[in-house]
Order: C-alpha cells, then sequence, then structure tokens
C-alpha cells in the first residue's frame, strides 16, 4: 500500500471509530443513572408509533367543587396539560426519546440544556395524568388498613402525616410538587420537586422513590379561587384525595 493511502485509510478508520465511541458514549449517558449504586434501568420500550395525547379528566370538571373550582381544572387540564401534551410531542422529534415511551422517557432524562424541554414536558404530562388520578372522586375517603399502618410507621399520626405533607408543599418555592413516596426500603417518604420534576427522575430528582400522591402547588392549580393562599388550597387538597387509587398505588408499590 502506498504511503498516502496507507494515511487516508487510517485518518477514515481512525474518524469511524472516534465516532462509533461517540455515539455509543451518547447512547449511554442517556441510559446510565448518575448514581453508580443505583440498579441499571431495563431497556426501554421502543416503537412508540403514535403521539402522546391528553388523557380525559374521566369525571366533570365541576366534581370536585368546592374545593377545587370547575374553571380551574377546565383551564389546568384543557390548556396546561394540554401544553405539555403538545410540547412533549414536538421535542422529542428527530431525538433519542422519540420511539420512548413517557415513563422511560422520565427515568432516563437528564439535566443537560439539551433535554430541559423534554424534562420539562414529559414530567408536566406524566405528573398531571398523575394528578388527575390523585384527586378523582368516587375512591375511599381514607387509606386502606396497610396504607394506613405504613403511615403511622412513618409519621406515627395521620395529623402529623398531614402535617409534614402540607409543610412539603407550602415549601416550595415558585413551581414544583410535593410527593409521598414509597422508598427502596418500602417505607414512606415526603419529598417535594421544583417545576415539572419528579421522584421517578433518575438523573434529575435528589430522592428518588415510587409516587403515590403528588400535590401540584403551581399557582395554574389554584390561583383562580385562593390567589396567594396555597396552605389554604393545600387544606382543600386533603378533601379531594382518593384514597383507593392510593392505597392501590402503594400495594403495588410495594410489590
Ligand atoms: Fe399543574
Amino acid at each position: 500500500m502506498e504511503k498516502r493511502t496507507f494515511l487516508k485509510t487510517g485518518l477514515f478508520l481512525g474518524i469511524a471509530a472516534a465516532t462509533t465511541s461517540f455515539l455509543s458514549a451518547c447512547k449511554t449517558a442517556v441510559s446510565s443513572p448518575a448514581n453508580a449504586a443505583t440498579p441499571p434501568l431495563p431497556p426501554p420500550k421502543l416503537r412508540r408509533t403514535t403521539p402522546f395525547t391528553l388523557p380525559p379528566l374521566g369525571y366533570d370538571s365541576a366534581a370536585l367543587e368546592p374545593h377545587i373550582d370547575k374553571m380551574t381544572m377546565e383551564i389546568h387540564h384543557g390548556k396546561h396539560h394540554n401544553a405539555y401534551v403538545t410540547n412533549l410531542n414536538d421535542a422529542v422529534k428527530d431525538t433519542v426519546y422519540a420511539e420512548y415511551e413517557l415513563e422511560d422517557i422520565v427515568a432516563r432524562i437528564s439535566t443537560s440544556d439539551a433535554d430541559k424541554k423534554i424534562r420539562n414536558n414529559a414530567g408536566g404530562h406524566w405528573n398531571h395524568t398523575f394528578f388527575w388520578q390523585t384527586i378523582a372522586p368516587g375512591g375511599s375517603d381514607a387509606p386502606s388498613s396497610n396504607l394506613d399502618n405504613a403511615i403511622h410507621a412513618a409519621f406515627e399520626t395521620q395529623d402529623k402525616f398531614k402535617e409534614q405533607f402540607s409543610n412539603a408543599a407550602k415549601g416550595v418555592f415558585g413551581s414544583g410538587w410535593a410527593w409521598l413516596c414509597v422508598g427502596k426500603d418500602k417505607k414512606l417518604f415526603i419529598t417535594s420537586t421544583p417545576n415539572q420534576d419528579n421522584p421517578l427522575m433518575l438523573n434529575v430528582s435528589k430522592q428518588l422513590g415510587t409516587p403515590i400522591l403528588g400535590l401540584d402547588v403551581w399557582e395554574h392549580a389554584y390561583y383562580l379561587k385562593y390567589q396567594n393562599k396555597r396552605p389554604d388550597y393545600i387544606t382543600a387538597f386533603y378533601k379531594t384525595i382518593n384514597w383507593k387509587v392510593v392505597s392501590d398505588r402503594y400495594e403495588k408499590a410495594i410489590g
């Protein structure tokens, strides 16, 4: 082989190897948890071929009156949640997440600027879908005995649980969420996240867990009725919780 041909071939192979290595690193960055102690995630469910859609509330927008008013529910669901869905469909185009299911996007999203729009809107879609089920009317008005026992084990009393959860919700600076979660040790804990983050975001959240109860404390969730009185909205929230749904989530989370 002539020297010039040899050099060209070598250069080509070098670029190809570097490109392969770079693409491999990109895929790894998406799928690897930030915390090395966390077990690797299962492969994402690929080939989602239909766009994300706004799920129906499943009940009338006035069903939570007087605690959460009809207009707030209509705007919150029909405008805000719908915008997260629309923006998510736009954001995932031509990205590694384009064919991922929502749960896989949430679990794998990173804190990079490149992922920011997907992170905000995937979180917004997941969180609100979860929220509509949490506050749905028609369920039991108290936790199951298993969940009640777990609440007592973690917080001593129902009242102390409410106090800690309310403080977490009040303590969110600006927009965000308060969560009751099941941890890896199967015990309950309370945490909060800013913006549309949630405790399932492996590379993002400061405290990871499986949410069973979540409260949206963005102003769009309460301002029409409660204005600046977030504590009043939090108090009203307890009257809307579908404990049947939350208890079922708890059973599923502890396996
Ligand atoms: Fe919201």
